[in-house]
């Protein structure tokens, strides 16, 4: 996925949904996931805001705070959430206490130890975490082509560091939700 340097809302999506043929079906797949209603939620790497507000459209009074380490990625989602915070997803995450983080097509940028320190983060601010995105099935199928670097994992070892359950896949995208306490 592209980095613009302009990005509106209709050329990203053109741009996403053109690398990955089965986005809308992974936005509905991960905002169906959240597994209660959440009142604080952090959504890493979260772009024009697609995801956030398709979970805003299921929990309307959420507060959503936003991350991204691209300020030209950042313009549209300051239109949707409470916050955003220009940061990346390798640093210490803003302050929580968090009800809920997500993150939609954004893990798959971090190596492996990457993720297991933003998931070890995770667990210890957040109540629930819900990924969504593609893995890797090996022999390079799949029908998700992403430009740049992306360190794709199996879905297995994925859940495995989140401590976390697959509950939707297709292709080779999936969603996986881990809850640590209520
Ligand atoms: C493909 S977009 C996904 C946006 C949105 N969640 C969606 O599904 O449409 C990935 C986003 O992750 C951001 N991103 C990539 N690497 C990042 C990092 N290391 N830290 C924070 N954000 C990052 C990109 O700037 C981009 O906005």
């Amino acid at each position: 996925m592209r980095s613009m340097s302009q990005p509106d809302e209709s050329s990203y999506l053109d741009s996403v949904r053109g690398q990955v043929p089965l986005y809308d079906a992974l936005q509905d797949a991960a905002v169906a996931a959240v597994p209660f209603e959440p009142s604080r939620v952090l959504e890493l790497g979260i772009g024009t805001g697609e995801t956030a507000s398709r979970l805003l459209a299921r929990f309307p009074d959420a507060n959503v705070t936003g991350l991204d380490s691209d300020p030209d990625m950042l313009f549209k989602a300051r239109e949707i959430v409470d916050e955003v915070s220009l940061a990346r997803m390798e640093d210490p995450l803003p302050d929580g206490p968090w009800d809920l983080i997500l993150s939609v097509l954004s893990v798959h940028r971090l190596t492996d130890e990457q993720k297991q320190t933003l998931f070890r983060r995770v667990r210890e601010q957040s109540k629930a975490l819900v990924i969504g995105d593609f893995v890797s099935l090996g022999d390079d199928r799949g029908e998700t082509r992403v430009e740049g670097e992306a360190y794709p994992d199996t879905a297995e070892d994925l859940a495995a560091w989140c401590d976390g359950k697959i509950v939707w896949s297709e292709d080779d995208l999936v969603v996986i939700v881990a809850e640590y306490r209520r």
